[in-house]
């Protein structure tokens, strides 16, 4: 092929295989929620969960047909994911949860929760929920039983430890949002472990009262009809049985603030302990015991220790592990071809059989893909290499318009990761509210938003991009709706192809006789590529 811009290719068209042979997780596209920003119906400045329900079919509104034009009116997503929706003081934004199986007021309640899963379902539209087991709030009415006193019989359910003889924490452990991980409590005179802020209490998982309560949780939202859970920091359930220091990290960068003591230290003991797969079986045995639900980890872990958290399949087998380990790996990498590629291959060939891939480019702790690769060019080709890997795709919402980080000013800093480690740190800047049309607060609520909305939402919003044929908004809907058809994309194989110039990261697509190209072109200069000539075709997407 000659003259190839980044684009797709295809030799000819072909009908569409069975897609039954592949579960919704492996076959869709998942869209990632921060229910907070995405739309306000209640006039507080706080997205909920109404406002879910009345932008179901901006995602998928369960036709996928086109219009005239060439463009889906929706989307065309398979599942959404929320961020918690629990009720929670907000220390982290709802990663501290005071009630596993409510819904807080801000949000709307359980009989607005069933609506959404009911409107989502009518659509074709899986829910996946945030599952946060490490650690509670501790306005938890389990860590408010167990810090009232040493023999408490909920005392074992955190981890609690005797100072060192010097008054000092049990050991060196950082929290990630700085500061030590341990909190003295004054009324026993112990420390209680938080690796996040002092506000999150972590569960102590070898207490087996522990694991059936947090069983319960699942079973409670699968009797709701919830499709799958995204399983907050699940590397971390199980810490060192002796709570030993962790290694100084002599890779450590110098310039980290003074509180920075975690970025100081090497995270061997404090997590990704071998114990905590017994835990992880326990919860694919329980999702399949319900049939059809979907496992997914936050796990950061390098390469050979993260491919565990697929659990073992023997042959035929699906595995007994995660379905889904969020796979992260592409967000840090440089915006250069063949790292990318690099990245890809080394997936690809350490993935057992039974191991379905994923890639992530985005989500609420991150700065925005379109800041963090470089700018508008690139979050575009981010979208079109996302959407035609192997694998499953996880969108971030708003990545479809190419939003870019938000500034937030110091004084309107909410995260605690920018309140503590510094306002370059925060995580605000990509959690600012979807920007849906032109109206004040881009359309997303009636009153100031919670974070300030970007000052690109006059022109950078859905309304805008939705009458603008060559909007990154409609790249992802005719991305999302031509993958939907093709099993090569959706589900065939990937084989890399050398195409003599290194800045292009070209792949092949195969399912039976439908064979995809997909070259991407990492500069902004044309680049011309030579494919074998039996992959010559014609270009159905740039
Ligand atoms: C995960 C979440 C993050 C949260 C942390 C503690 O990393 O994605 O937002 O702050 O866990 O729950």
């Amino acid at each position: 092929m000659e003259g190839a811009k980044e684009g797709m290719s295809s030799d000819q068209h072909t009908n569409p295989q069975s897609s039954q042979d592949f579960s919704w997780w492996q076959r869709g596209v998942i869209y990632q929620i921060y229910p907070r920003s995405f739309k306000d119906t209640t006039g507080n400045g706080t997205g909920d969960l109404q406002g879910v329900i009345d932008r179901l079919d901006y995602l998928n509104d369960g036709s996928t047909g086109l219009t005239t034009s060439g463009t889906s009116e929706s989307l065309g997503i398979d599942a959404i994911w929320l961020s918690p929706i629990f009720p929670s003081p907000m220390a982290d934004f709802g990663y501290d949860v005071s009630d596993y199986c409510d819904v807080h007021l801000l949000f709307g309640d359980l009989a607005t929760f069933d609506r959404l899963v009911t409107e989502a379902h009518r659509r074709g539209i899986r829910v996946i929920i945030d599952y946060v087991p490490n650690h509670t709030s501790d306005q938890h009415p389990w860590f408010i039983e167990s810090r009232s006193s040493g023999d408490n019989p909920k005392r074992d359910w955190y981890i609690w430890r005797d100072p060192r003889p010097d008054g000092s924490p049990p050991n060196n452990w950082g929290s990630y949002f700085g500061g030590p991980a341990w909190t003295l409590d004054e009324t026993t005179g112990q420390y209680y472990l938080h690796q996040f802020v002092k506000g999150q209490p972590e569960l102590n998982w070898r207490n087996p009262e522990v694991r059936a309560a947090m069983m319960d949780v699942l079973r409670f939202w699968m009797e709701r009809d919830v499709d799958g859970f995204r399983m907050d920091v699940v590397g971390l359930l199980i810490k060192d049985a002796e709570l030993r220091d962790n290694p100084p990290n002599p890779d450590a960068d110098p310039n980290l603030p003074p509180n920075d003591l975690a970025g100081r230290l090497l995270q061997v003991y404090n997590q990704d302990q071998d114990e905590v797969h017994e835990i992880i079986r326990d919860f694919r045995r329980l999702l399949d015991e319900y049939g059809d639900r979907c496992g997914i980890g936050e796990i950061w872990f390098e390469l050979p220790r993260w491919i565990k958290y697929y659990g073992d399949g023997s042959a035929g087998s699906p595995g007994d592990g995660l379905h889904l380990p969020f796979n992260f790996r592409l967000m840090w990498l440089p915006w250069q071809a063949q790292v990318m590629r690099q990245s890809v291959d080394e997936l690809e060939t350490a993935l057992p059989a039974f191991a379905w891939p994923n890639y992530v480019l985005g989500s609420h702790d991150f700065p925005r893909l379109a800041s963090r690769f470089g700018g508008q060019a690139q979050a575009r080709m981010a979208g079109l290499m996302l959407l035609t890997l192997r694998g499953t795709p996880t969108l971030y919402y708003g990545d479809e318009l190419g939003l870019e980080n938000g500034v937030i000013p110091p004084e309107k800093i909410q995260d605690p990761q920018g309140i503590n480690l510094g306002a370059e740190r925060t995580r605000d800047v990509c959690r600012t509210p979807m920007q849906w049309d032109d109206n004040p607060n881009a359309g997303f609520s009636d009153v100031e938003p919670w974070l300030p909305v970007s000052a690109d939402y006059a022109t950078r919003n859905v309304a805008a991009q939705s009458a603008d044929p060559t909007s990154i908004l409609n790249l992802y809907r005719r991305l999302l709706w031509y993958r939907r058809g093709s099993p090569a994309l959706y589900g065939g194989s990937y084989e890399p192809l050398d195409v003599g110039d290194d800045d292009c990261f070209v792949y092949l697509r195969t399912a039976g006789d439908e064979r995809r190209l997909i070259a991407l072109n990492f500069t902004a200069d044309q680049r011309y590529i030579s494919v074998p000539s039996e992959n010559a075709g014609q270009i159905v997407i740039s």
